[in-house]
């Protein structure tokens, strides 16, 4: 198995204001070393994605938007193009969110031209799978994130699979205070892994990195990063506390922050 780096990625949603998000980061940068020996990202509203790149410039601190549209451009009032995202200095992307799917409708197959777009950009895509607790509870778990991975994924090249991350996102976990137990994490990344390596190869498979996210706390990051095959976190709440998500960095790599 290839090493892989582990990657905390934190998704601020609908959250936090121009000072808010500037001071967020100024307590990030102010504790992170140069090299933390792991990867880091935050994802801030469209509005404030300007200032937070030009605030984590010379940071490890790198920064994405939590969505796109696949158009160029053109009649598409109130969307925001791969383009516009990378020439505001951003360098990745969060798509098929659960709030995106379940609360704005999107389905696998628009997730999958934002895929390709983003590629196109090169911006890299996390592609955020999971089940609702309806699913989770009628047995239809695996079915479900299999499905959303391998249609999310249906228009990317062989040569791109590498800037690609994927995030098991339970909905019941989301925001809920009620995270996945560190086996049924590990299960689910699993399946996700065995299925990318049936599809693309065991080398593809191994070098891809699965991130756990779904009320992932100081409390319970280092368990959950324990487990094999969880390569990291996508942070919700926890990643708007500079304190929070500090303590969430610092389970990612003990020795860099000991
Ligand atoms: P949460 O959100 O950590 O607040 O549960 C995670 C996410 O939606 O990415």
């Amino acid at each position: 198995m290839t090493a892989r780096r582990r990657f905390i990625a934190g998704n601020w949603k609908m959250n936090l204001d121009r000072a808010g998000a500037l001071g967020l980061i100024s307590s990030l940068r102010s504790k992170l070393p140069h090299d933390p020996g792991f990867d880091v990202a935050v994802f801030p509203p469209f509005p404030y994605v300007e200032i937070v790149v030009n605030a984590c410039a010379g940071t490890p601190i790198r920064v994405g938007a939590q969505n796109c549209y696949f158009e160029a451009k053109g009649a598409f009032t109130g969307e925001v193009s791969v383009s516009m995202i990378a020439d505001l200095g951003a360098t990745s992307v969060i798509l098929g969110h659960s709030e995106r799917r379940h609360v704005f409708n999107e389905t696998d197959t628009a997730i999958a031209k934002k895929m390709t777009a983003a590629l196109g950009a090169r911006l890299a895509p996390i592609l955020c799978v999971g089940e609702t607790l309806a699913e989770r509870q009628a047995g239809r778990t695996s079915e479900i994130v299999l499905r959303q991975l391998v249609e999310g994924l249906a228009g990317v090249a062989a040569a791109q699979f590498g800037s690609v991350t994927i995030a098991y996102e339970p909905v019941w976990a989301i925001g809920t205070g009620v995270n996945a137990t560190p086996d049924q994490a590990g299960e689910v990344h699993s399946l996700l892994r065995n299925e990318l390596a049936a599809r693309h190869g065991r080398a593809v498979a191994d070098a891809m990195r699965i991130l756990y996210g779904g009320s992932v706390t100081p409390e319970n990051a280092a368990a959950l990063l324990r487990v094999p095959g969880v390569d990291g976190a996508l942070v919700g709440g926890a990643s708007l506390d500079a304190g929070k998500f500090q303590a969430i960095l610092s389970a990612a790599n003990p020795a860099a922050h000991a």
